[in-house]
């Protein structure tokens, strides 16, 4: 165990100085928490994968702030890449490039591409300018466990683990940034999130999202995911329920007029449940993951999540629900 140093978001420079000396530092983003290393320090990240407990052949993000460390990390930007990160960055958008040989391997786990973004979290990006090199980042939880949106999370998982923290607000989003292969000249969208299919489609023409092509190209899709240690379950219909235990967790959509209403209602229904209605699927992304660890610190066997519409944002939803379901 090891003493891990809560830093505030005007104390930047401190965390820059440990990326810079090879520890590792947990900083949020628009999407998630990540967990922060110098991507070109294999030792460094090395650390990142024994504090998850992160499975080896499963490759990290490189995060950058400026177009000029790309050329760093990537080589032959497709015109499809140029295009993508014209429109979407800084942002929540994960683009794979062909990578360039000092990236070292582990980053990648062995693969000829690399996964990069430019966050547009204002933290996130001094931070990355004050350490002046790329930054790989996971999501800052335990390897299997949902993501972390506020640094509480963060430490609940891996409190003692780390070197350091910086303690921002909760992130915006709460899902983690899409994916895309950007390799070829159609995007193949690898891990669905705020930018939409519909966003990449209208930005690019066609894309591709195939399941198997899917777990070839991106490793980390084989791999347990986003589970809370409640059983998960995916219904259509809230009210429909007929829960075999009382003392469960619940969350679904409900429009923000009759909120108030429908959430009188279930609870008169259901008086032992924990209910979470959500006003529009942003809320219901960025609420998801605090509602699953919420829901296990009360100790609740079971939490039922209302299914979304496969569109938009829906399709980032309802695949963090169905694999956390599984
Ligand atoms: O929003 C996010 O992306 C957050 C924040 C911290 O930026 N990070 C994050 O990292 O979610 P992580 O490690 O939890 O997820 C990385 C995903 C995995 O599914 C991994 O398999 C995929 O990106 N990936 C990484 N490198 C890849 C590559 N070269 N080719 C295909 N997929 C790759
Ligand atoms: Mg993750």
């Amino acid at each position: 165990m090891q003493e891990t140093l809560r830093i505030a978001t005007d104390q930047l420079q401190i965390a820059a100085d440990f990326l810079r000396t090879g520890k590792t530092v947990a900083f949020p983003t628009e999407t998630v928490y990540g967990l922060g290393a110098d991507a070109l320090n294999a030792q460094a990240v090395e650390k990142i994968f024994l504090a998850k407990g992160r499975p080896s052949d499963n490759p990290l993000i490189v995060h950058i702030a400026s177009i000029a460390q790309l050329d760093e990390i990537a080589s032959d930007i497709s015109f499809l890449a140029k295009r993508l990160i014209e429109r979407f960055w800084p942002g929540p958008l994960t683009i794979v490039v062909r990578r360039k040989s000092q990236v070292p391997n582990i980053v990648t786990a062995g693969l000829d591409t690399v996964a990069v973004r430019m966050p547009e979290h204002a933290t996130a990006r001094e931070l990355i300018r004050l350490a002046n090199r790329p930054i790989v980042a996971p999501s800052a939880n335990c390897s299997g466990r949902p993501s972390a949106t506020t640094w509480e999370s963060v430490l609940a998982d891996l409190d003692g683990r780390i070197d350091a923290i910086v303690c921002g607000g909760p992130t915006r989003i709460g899902l983690e940034s899409t994916v895309v292969d950007a390799t070829g000249t159609e995007p193949i969208i690898l891990r669905h999130g705020a930018i939409t299919q519909e966003m990449i489609a209208s930005a690019c023409g066609e894309v591709a999202s195939g399941s198997s092509e899917l777990q070839v190209r991106s490793p980390g899709t084989r791999h347990r995911h986003y589970q809370p240690q409640a059983k998960v379950q995916l219904v259509e219909d809230l009210f429909e329920l007929n829960p075999s235990s009382q003392r469960c967790g619940m969350i679904g959509l409900s429009e923000a007029e009759h909120r108030d209403l429908i959430e009188t209602r279930l609870k008169n229904r259901f008086p032992q449940a924990t209910v979470r209605l959500c006003a529009s699927q942003e809320e219901y992304a960025s609420e998801l993951f605090e509602f699953f660890r919420h829901c296990d610190r009360l100790g609740l066997d079971r939490i039922y999540c209302q299914r979304v519409p496969h569109l938009g944002l829906g399709r980032a939803i309802m695949d963090r629900l169905q694999r956390a379901a599984e």
